[in-house]
């Protein structure tokens, strides 16, 4: 995923311009911290007070340097419009947060305004679509019958959340005025893994990673990936 975003980013800016980058529901800050690291100037919003806290805690290992380029920022990513003036980000991240957000528009829709023209919205959302592969694939033939028309589903936190369709994003996006400029599989083979599973060693981890990578790029695999990758643009 963060191959693809770099990919996007370097397709649409010149090598070497500091860009402005907003990271709404950033986690402990892993893409934040890597796209500072890049010498980007970042924003990271995320509502939960214990990933800020481990947010700041990474961040101040960082070099004066990166940190300099961190703000982080604890509130709620569909108060975008609270904290920033529209068009004030090159780059903005969503990954991994729609599934919580129970009117998804109107946090896009918040998203794609703080877009500078030309701007590179990221979004990371469980794919609908490919829901009953992962009940199917472990024999679970109840479950896959019933994945097949919903886009709810119960992740592995145990909490029932909301997975998209890429259709209606593709949609949502259009509307928004950030049309859909390109989109990834993500997880396409390794959705089975169990989180406790080692990770494997070095050699066989590069081969799977690259296996998956071209996996997500390519028909029809991409399509019943676990999760989606859409890179949308402001017109
Ligand atoms: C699955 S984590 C993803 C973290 C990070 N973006 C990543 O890709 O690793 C989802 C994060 O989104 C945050 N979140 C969910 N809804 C949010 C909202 N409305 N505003 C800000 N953060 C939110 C959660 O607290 C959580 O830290």
């Amino acid at each position: 995923m963060a191959r693809q975003l770099d990919e996007q980013i370097a397709g649409r800016f010149p090598v070497g311009q500091r860009l402005r980058v907003l990271d709404v529901g950033m986690g402990q800050g892993t893409q934040a911290l890597r796209l500072a690291r890049a010498g980007h100037q970042v924003t990271g919003v995320e509502q939960d007070a214990r990933m800020v806290a481990a947010a700041r805690q990474a961040l101040a290992a960082e070099p004066e340097g990166v940190r300099a380029r961190v703000r982080l920022i604890e509130g709620d990513g569909r108060d975008t419009g609270v904290h920033f003036l529209p068009g004030s980000f090159d780059v903005v991240l969503c990954h991994g947060v729609l599934m919580y957000v129970e009117d998804p528009d109107a946090l896009l829709a918040g998203l794609a305004r703080m877009l500078a023209p030309g701007g590179l919205l990221s979004l990371l959302v469980r794919n609908a679509d490919g829901l009953a592969m992962r009940p199917g694939l472990a024999g679970d033939w109840v479950g896959a019958l019933g994945a097949f028309d919903s886009t709810q589903y119960t992740n592995r936190l145990g909490l029932d959340v909301r997975a998209d369709r890429l259709g209606t994003l593709t949609a949502t996006l259009a509307g928004i005025g950030a049309p859909l400029h390109a989109w990834y599989g993500v997880r396409v083979f390794t959705d089975q893994a169990a989180d406790a599973a080692a990770v494997p060693e070095r050699g066989e981890l590069q081969t799977l990673l690259a296996a998956e990578e071209r996996a997500g790029r390519t028909e029809p695999y991409r399509r019943v990936a676990a999760l989606l990758h859409l890179c949308g643009v402001r017109g």
